[in-house]
């Protein structure tokens, strides 16, 4: 089987230290916010759907909305399934025609999280499906973290995945965390470049709304070649739509007020795939 354009695409980012924005999306108005900003800085970007997205309009129907965006993109706009904590989930998209899967066994016991990965893997290896794996934790929303110990990706957990699974990326829990955070989250550089030395695959940063740029740069320089970006695009959405919708509630339209919306959406867009763009 003939690698697909996405791996093609990592491992020559991986190559030239360049980074892919996927960003978390819910529906076809903030998907028509990323395919504007994506044409505007004429760059491929990715599109996420989290399981609550699938689970409530199926994979097919993700799959159809991207679709229906291609022949308007000047660059290719890649549809993949992020945090997944089920292998049936995962291999309904990879049915579905996604281009990218995330397993995400981070939850559960190494071996478990070794042998649920393996097993997309194999199950998306004939269709050319990219497989992304996490190893330590992101930290944020319901993600139990016990200690330190317990968020941070260990080397050697990193390379007995890669070597026993074989995913094409990995997410690693080096301090980022989901959504917005009180502070500044501590990256572990170290444990980067430790693991990135390990492992020759590229790996996969998390939790990209609460990075600062100048990190964001200096992990895509150690073998970050994925950012993913979600609760600034959707707290955005939110916020602006409430706006609209409470300058008169009783006349509120959908098309009229998300014309409004969606330039404010594609502006942060627009901004963070700017932030990685000196690579
Ligand atoms: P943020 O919501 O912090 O941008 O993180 C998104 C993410 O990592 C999705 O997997």
């Amino acid at each position: 089987m003939d690698r697909s354009e996405l791996q093609q695409l990592v491992t020559s980012y991986h190559e030239q230290h360049r980074c892919l924005i996927g960003f978390n999306i819910n529906d076809v108005y903030d998907l028509h916010a990323v395919s504007l900003a994506a044409n505007e800085i004429d760059k491929p970007v990715m599109v996420m759907t989290y399981p609550p997205v699938v689970e409530l309009n199926t994979s097919y129907l993700c799959r159809k909305m991207v679709d229906g965006f291609l022949p308007l993109s000047q660059n290719p706009i890649y549809l993949h399934l992020d945090h997944s904590t089920s292998v049936d989930m995962c291999k309904q998209a990879i049915d579905d025609g996604y281009d990218s899967v995330m397993i995400d066994g981070s939850q559960k016991s190494l071996t478990e999280n070794i042998t649920m990965t393996r097993e997309v893997v194999k199950y998306a290896a004939p269709a050319g499906v990219l497989v992304e794996a996490e190893i330590g934790k992101i930290k944020g929303r319901d993600v139990v973290v016990k200690s330190e110990d317990d968020y941070l990706a260990s080397v050697s957990d990193a390379k007995a995945i890669y070597e026993e699974a074989g995913p094409d990326i990995l997410a690693v829990g080096i301090g980022t965390a989901h959504g917005f955070t009180p502070t500044t989250p501590k990256i572990h550089f170290n444990r980067l470049e430790e693991i990135a030395a390990a492992i020759r695959i590229p790996l996969v940063l998390h939790g990209g709304t609460g990075i600062p740029d100048a990190d964001i740069l200096r992990a895509i320089q150690t073998g970050v070649v994925k950012l993913n970006v979600g609760t600034i695009v959707h707290t955005t959405y939110m916020k602006e739509l409430y706006t609209e919708i409470g300058k008169d509630v009783d006349t509120a339209y959908p098309p009229f007020l998300m014309k409004e919306v969606i330039p404010r959406i594609k502006d942060v867009v627009l901004d963070r795939l700017k932030a990685v763009q000196a690579t």
